[in-house]
């Protein structure tokens, strides 16, 4: 049977997501959008359809304004929400965002109990818990897109400053999706070869510096809006890896409850992602720094649920 996944928020970064996923031919896809754009996720879907004798490849995408058109999908997408705007943090957006992912997540628990979600709407951790909250699923079948993101950033950076091809860069950042976010050097490679034979500690800093700024950097260059086409890429790993039981090894958000020392709050981590969704979560050794970078990303994390129950 052919996979179904929805998308909800039908902007910049469900409509590329939309686009990516049925590019691959992946699923059929539903992109929904709130009542007040009746026609905007239509005309979106129906543009992309017409371009879809041109992928030589199958796939069907429709678009609704309806959170209804969840029903029967194996994975929803949550896109929904608004991005930041230039000098706004991420935690500006955590009231205004809550009271888009709550409807949303009574939506899929009603029309698609057994789905997996990817929440992608910022500020994510947070997002994700309230997803996970509001729905009830088991854990294993939320997660928050962010660290494949930051990965990638890293990864590209390393590639453009050692010009290598960014493929051959493996790396790991953990941590929350914001400022305090870890990338982890002693965990990157580039062709198995560790970074730090490749380059001087203060240009990796640099990068490092770099990645936890990556987002920052194109709100700026953009002036309205955030990144979409990486995040998008990103969430749609994530997509592909649940539908096709890939057990890819990738940084995800997720609920933790004692693993790291850390518990009752969504934060990034490396996880074993399959087709049952969230099927291990790896623990890695790190060293103290690390640990308490990453004790420090997740108190942040912890600090906006409070701030989101009280
Ligand atoms: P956008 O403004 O282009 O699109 C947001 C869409 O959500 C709009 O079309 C809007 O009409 C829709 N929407 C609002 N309320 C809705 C509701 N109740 N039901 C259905 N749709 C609704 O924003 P963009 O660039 O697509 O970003 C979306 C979210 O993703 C933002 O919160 C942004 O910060 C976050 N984001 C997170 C990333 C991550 O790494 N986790 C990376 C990039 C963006
Ligand atoms: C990003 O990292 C805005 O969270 C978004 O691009």
């Amino acid at each position: 049977m052919k996979n179904r996944v929805a998308v909800i928020g039908a902007g910049n970064v469900g409509a590329s997501t939309a686009l990516y996923l049925a590019e691959r031919a992946l699923a059929d896809v539903v992109l929904i959008d709130r009542p007040e754009m009746e026609g905007m996720p239509q005309g979106k879907a129906l543009d992309m359809q017409q371009s879809a004798p041109l992928w030589h490849k199958g796939g069907r995408i429709e678009g609704s304004t309806d959170l209804a058109a969840v029903k029967g999908c194996d994975v929803v997408v949550m896109t929904a929400g608004f991005p930041r705007k230039p000098g706004m943090s991420r935690t500006d957006l955590l009231k205004a965002n809550a009271d888009i992912i709550r409807p949303a997540a009574e939506a899929v628990k009603q029309h698609a109990p057994n789905a997996y979600v990817v929440v992608v709407t910022n500020p994510l951790d947070v997002m994700a818990w309230l997803f996970w909250h509001t729905t009830g699923f088991p854990k294993h079948r939320v997660l928050g897109m962010a660290g494949i993101l930051d990965s990638a950033r890293f990864r590209a950076f390393l590639g453009m400053e050692l010009g290598l091809s960014a493929a051959d860069v493996q790396a790991m950042v953990l941590g929350g999706h914001g400022d305090s976010m870890v990338p982890l050097p002693r965990y990157t490679t580039v062709g198995g070869i560790p970074v730090s034979e490749l380059m001087p500690r203060e240009r990796l800093d640099a990068i490092i510096q770099r990645t936890r700024d990556g987002g920052a950097e194109i709100v700026k260059l953009l002036k309205t809006g955030s990144a979409y086409y990486a995040p998008a890429m990103s969430a749609v790993e994530m997509v592909e890896a649940l539908l096709t039981d890939q057990k890819r090894l990738v940084p995800c958000s997720v609920m933790l409850e004692g693993e790291y020392g850390l518990s009752g709050m969504f934060c990034g981590v490396p996880v074993m992602l399959g087709g049952k969704g969230v099927e291990r979560i790896v623990q890695l050794e790190l060293g103290d720094a690390d640990r308490a970078a990453l004790h420090k990303s997740a108190k942040d994390v912890a600090d906006m649920i409070a701030e989101l129950k009280s």
